[in-house]
């Protein structure tokens, strides 16, 4: 059983359906605490109205890699495994990143290396693409460009806004993101240079 550190600046949906998966047995981890830089995010205030460890560690004003030392000690203090990053709004230092080798993961709203960065959906939408989506990768040093664990594409309609076309890409978000840290939490991925190969799983017993 891996312990899950889940890391949040504002709503929390990402969170909400990985505590649900979490909850219903379909991922092999438990959510260990959940962390927020923002006092208002209402993620966090999801999370006690759940009953889980939460805390704010407000980042404002602080130095990168002191800010992360913070959070790097408190994850440790809770036995994390596995960081998941659910609309974390901060770019990690690269000591937060080898304090936690390849167990770092993030979701971004679109089909990396596509639209990296902030309002992803706004600018696939405006560039025009037929196609669109979200991505689970692995965080290394840069800005959304680690090895991608799993992706699922969404059409743009003609019709679509910023928030329709954002709206189904949550709902993908919502399946992906347990499903990638279910792989995880099941030690079935290998890194093979960029590309993360999935194993199959073990029938039960082996
Ligand atoms: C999601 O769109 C996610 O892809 C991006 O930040 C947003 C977080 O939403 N990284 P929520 O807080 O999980 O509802």
């Amino acid at each position: 059983m891996k312990n899950l550190g889940i890391l949040l600046s504002g709503r929390g949906s990402n969170f909400e359906a990985i505590a649900h998966s979490v909850a219903a047995g379909q991922i092999p981890a438990r959510i260990a605490v959940v962390i927020s830089n923002r006092e208002d995010a209402p993620g966090l205030a999801r999370a006690w109205q759940m009953g889980l460890p939460a805390r704010c560690i407000p980042s404002q004003g602080k130095e990168r890699e002191a800010y992360d030392r913070e959070v790097v000690a408190v994850l440790k203090e809770h036995g994390v495994d596995i960081v998941c990053l659910a609309g974390f709004m901060r770019i990690l230092s690269p000591y937060f990143i080898h304090e936690f080798p390849h167990r770092i993961l993030n979701i971004h709203p679109a089909l990396l290396p596509a639209f990296p960065g902030t309002d992803a959906q706004k600018r696939a939408l405006e560039y025009g693409v037929k196609y669109t989506g979200c991505t689970v990768h692995l965080v290394d040093e840069g800005v959304d460009t680690g090895p991608i664990i799993c992706q699922a594409v969404v059409p743009v309609r003609d019709d679509d806004t910023v928030e329709t076309l954002s709206a189904r890409i949550l709902e993908e978000e919502h399946r992906i993101y347990p499903e990638a840290i279910r792989l995880v939490a099941e030690d079935r991925i290998r890194l093979e240079g960029r590309r993360v190969l999935i194993q199959p799983r073990l029938p039960a017993g082996e």
